[in-house]
């Protein structure tokens, strides 16, 4: 599948706290499902202080980060990974710019958020990162290689 598109790969995506607050859980992961990406982990998970300043430890010298790191273990994140073509990046399109105020119309935070605090979703910024954050998250039997099939699912 995919010949034309990019290489098929896999992105990490939490749906933050606050979209979890305002019942957008659905209205994100559609998002990324109707694009055509293939959804293979997904657990809620309340994280502690220690562990969401390990998945920002890039950065803890940013004067935001101590905020950053209170809000993201405040309750519980939706965490996800993607697969598909081209998912790193496309993710990233989707998601918009992290100021809601500078995404576009159109992309999750352009569309459902007004502020950087709570920017109701993060997705990785790279290949490295991708995988980093995957295997923080998720241990590999969490994450399931299913194929789409041809079978009539209806009836
Ligand atoms: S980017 O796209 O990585 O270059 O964005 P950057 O500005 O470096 O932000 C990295 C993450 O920090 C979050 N952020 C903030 N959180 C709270 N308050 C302020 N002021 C703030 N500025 C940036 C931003 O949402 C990015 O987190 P994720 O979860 O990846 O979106």
């Amino acid at each position: 599948a995919g010949e034309e598109g990019g290489v098929t790969e896999r992105t990490f995506m939490a749906i933050k706290y606050d979209a979890v607050q305002r019942g957008l859980i659905s209205e994100i992961m559609g998002r990324m499902e109707k694009k055509g990406y293939k959804l293979v982990a997904l657990k809620m998970v309340w994280p502690t202080e220690e562990f969401a300043g390990k998945h920002y430890h890039d950065l803890k010298e940013r004067p935001f980060f101590g905020n950053l790191v209170k809000f993201m273990s405040s309750g519980p994140a939706v965490a996800m990974v993607w697969e598909g073509p081209g998912v790193i990046k496309m993710a990233r399109t989707i998601i918009g710019a992290t100021d809601p105020l500078k995404s576009n119309p159109g992309t999750i935070r352009g569309d459902l958020a007004t502020s950087v605090g709570r920017n109701v979703i993060h997705g990785s910024d790279a290949y490295s990162t991708a995988e980093e954050e995957i295997a923080l998250w998720f241990s590999p039997s969490e994450i399931h290689a299913w194929n789409r099939t041809n079978e009539d699912w209806i009836s």
